[in-house]
């Protein structure tokens, strides 16, 4: 099943049971939210699950770009990225719990063609604040599904305070021969779709009080579940990247965990240009900073002379129409080219003031605070111009050849 079969699979599956199917948001929440980024499917119907009426009706369906900074470190592994997509579907105070738990399993088997023996699913034991939920483990249980119970990982919030509660998450075995253990003991069982049951508001004082409309709140991982579905030893060799590992291994060669860092960086900085960000020193600005920087960092670690102005414009046209963005190429091209002048010239100053006043090995706070205070040199730039020696830019720059 390629990509654009197994979204569609989904919504029409949520369509036929009566869900309405709701745009995709950007990735910057509105005004008012305390949140930097989008990070789940259910963040722009927060006041929704909240009790307030959604005009498109109590079930609904969607596709939705989130971004989340948690896994940055993780990037580079089989299931995390920095930008990705989820399937999302919610109950606004209609069907409950346990039908959510079926239709997820009915979808799995019939609509996705995964067998059941695959499945094995994490359930809400209990905390000091709420008892374990029960509803769910007979659901699971009439199924057949096999569960682990959990504390906190199997409790959804979106935040310290606001909508949140007990969760299922249901993982599906991706290793060969027969499965084994359980999805806490053994990472070959991967999580591909979270069924939370919105039922309680966290006040700041972290006091629990039951919303006065219980909710269902569903996501799954489009790009894991493509991995599943097309057998694939990680998201990177899905259909979905095709466009970019077929551009970026002979463009720019490098091992196999800096290509993903590079790819998904990349593409995420992208996205988040696409919604209107530019990089800056504080906020969103900063995590598409950082971004960049990480994938400047990766390419030059390899090879010095390598330039952003050699990404093809067809691969930023086609990030920008996947995620049906309306923001010109050249627009994205110049941001990451203005970013990649910036990173390299603050560099070289770098090499220069830590070469010529003797700064070596371990450095003291104090020595930190010098360089940012008196040379606007960042700690992580330091760092890193310490650790790696002397990769870094070579006088060659895009804006030679842009
Ligand atoms: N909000 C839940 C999650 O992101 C389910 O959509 O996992």
């Amino acid at each position: 099943m390629n990509v654009d079969q197994t979204v569609s699979t989904f919504l029409d599956f949520f369509r036929e049971r009566g869900h309405q199917r709701i745009p995709g948001s950007s990735l910057l929440p509105s005004s008012g939210d305390s949140v930097l980024f989008t990070t789940s499917g259910m963040h722009p119907l927060t006041p929704y699950l909240e009790g307030h009426p959604h005009p498109l009706g109590r079930r609904l369906v969607n596709l939705q770009r989130c971004l989340r900074t948690t896994d940055l470190d993780e990037v580079g592994d089989r299931t995390h990225l920095t930008v990705f997509e989820m399937l999302g579907s919610w109950s606004l105070g209609d069907y409950d719990h346990q039908q959510s738990l079926q239709w997820g399993y009915e979808l799995l088997r019939d609509g996705f063609g995964i067998r059941p023996e695959r499945l094995y699913v994490t359930v809400f034991g209990d905390d000091e604040q709420v008892g374990p939920d029960t509803e769910s483990l007979r659901t699971w249980g009439g199924l057949g599904v096999p569960v682990e119970l959990t504390g906190e990982d199997n409790w959804w919030s979106n935040g310290p305070t606001g909508p949140c509660g007990p969760d299922s998450e249901i993982f599906v075995w991706t290793g060969d021969g027969p499965p084994q253990g359980t999805p806490t003991s053994d990472q070959r069982w991967v999580e591909v779709w979270n069924h939370v049951r919105m039922r309680y508001r966290r006040h700041e004082d972290g006091s629990l009080e039951p919303l006065s409309q219980s909710g269902i709140d569903t996501g799954m991982g489009l790009e894991r579940l493509l991995t599943v579905l097309q057998d694939k030893p990680s998201v990177f060799e899905t259909d979905l990247f095709l466009p970019w590992m077929k551009t970026i291994p002979p463009l720019w060669s490098t091992d196999e965990s800096s290509l993903r860092v590079i790819v998904d960086h990349l593409r995420s900085s992208i996205v988040v240009i696409g919604d209107g960000v530019t990089p800056s020193t504080t906020g969103r600005g900063y995590v598409l900073r950082r971004l960049t920087r990480r994938v400047l960092t990766a390419l030059w670690r390899d090879d010095s002379s390598r330039l952003l102005s050699d990404l093809p414009r067809e691969l930023i046209g086609h990030t920008l129409e996947h995620f049906r963005q309306s923001c010109e190429v050249s627009h994205v091209r110049e941001v990451l080219l203005d970013e990649e002048r910036r990173f390299s010239t603050l560099l070289r100053r770098g090499r220069q003031v830590l070469t010529r006043e003797g700064f070596v090995g371990k450095l003291s706070e104090e020595d930190y605070h010098y360089l940012h205070q008196t040379h606007g040199l960042p700690r992580d730039l330091v760092v890193g111009l310490l650790t790696e020696g002397g990769s870094g830019p070579s006088t060659r720059t895009s804006s030679s050849r842009a």
